[in-house]
């Protein structure tokens, strides 16, 4: 028989879209608690989605940075043994990349405006950073923003199948350097395409949740 595992793994289940909007309107989304998914263009925000959830097509993604463009809304469990708890979760436009077109980039700052200025449900920022790059300048500021709001904020590092397995707790600890994080294991490193990390995210997120009297 295989070993019994210690606790409960948690899964995100049961995902389906809801709608995309290019102006938060709060009055449109079921009111549960809320999860986005933020970061750079590119980064891998949506293809972690989809990985988390289980599902290759649910939300867009593309090799060219730009993809998402609005604010697209998941509903989905969080799963954790034989506790469920409903939520959102919100694919965020990504920022930083030269190549976007300028009509995109300029609406970018009162997208996300419109969605964190005055949000009572959002419970946590999933902030996404690529494990061959370094936080800049456009990242910072969303952390900031995040702190003044008081949103509890997990750090992943994405796509690190693109660094071989020696080099990645460098890559690691330089990430956390720049975020000023004491320990790097506060860091949840993630692969879409090993697939590895995401267990663990989806116990993050459940506890995020279920910590929430709004949830339960
Ligand atoms: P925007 O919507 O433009 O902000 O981008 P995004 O952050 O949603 O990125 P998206 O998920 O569309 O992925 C961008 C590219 O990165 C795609 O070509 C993905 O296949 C690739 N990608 C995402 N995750 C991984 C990963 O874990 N490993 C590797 N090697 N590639 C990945
Ligand atoms: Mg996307």
């Amino acid at each position: 028989m295989p070993p019994r595992p210690d606790k409960p793994v948690a899964r995100i289940v049961n995902a389906q879209f809801l709608l995309s909007l290019p102006k938060w309107s709060a009055k449109k989304v079921e009111p549960l608690p809320e999860i986005c998914i933020s970061g750079r263009s590119n980064v891998g925000k949506s293809s972690l989605i989809n990985a988390l959830v289980g599902q290759t097509g649910l939300a867009r993604t593309s090799s060219t940075p730009g993809r998402t463009q609005e604010l697209v809304v998941f509903s989905a469990l969080a799963r954790m043994g034989a506790h469920d708890v409903p939520f959102n979760l919100v694919d965020l436009p990504g920022y930083g990349y030269a190549k976007v077109p300028v009509a995109l980039k300029a609406a970018w700052l009162p997208m996300m405006e419109s969605y964190f200025d005055g949000n009572k449900r959002l419970r946590c920022c999933v902030f996404l950073v690529d494990i061959r790059r370094t936080p800049g300048s456009e990242d910072f500021e969303l952390l900031e923003r995040m702190a003044e709001l008081e949103i509890p904020v997990i750090p992943v590092v994405t796509k690190v199948d693109k660094v071989s397995k020696t080099r990645r707790v460098a890559e690691l600890r330089r990430i956390a350097e720049s975020l000023e994080l004491e320990d790097w294991h506060d860091l949840r490193p993630v692969s879409v395409h090993e697939r590895t990390g995401l267990g663990e995210l989806a116990e993050d997120i459940f506890h995020q949740l279920a910590d929430d009297p709004l949830s339960t």
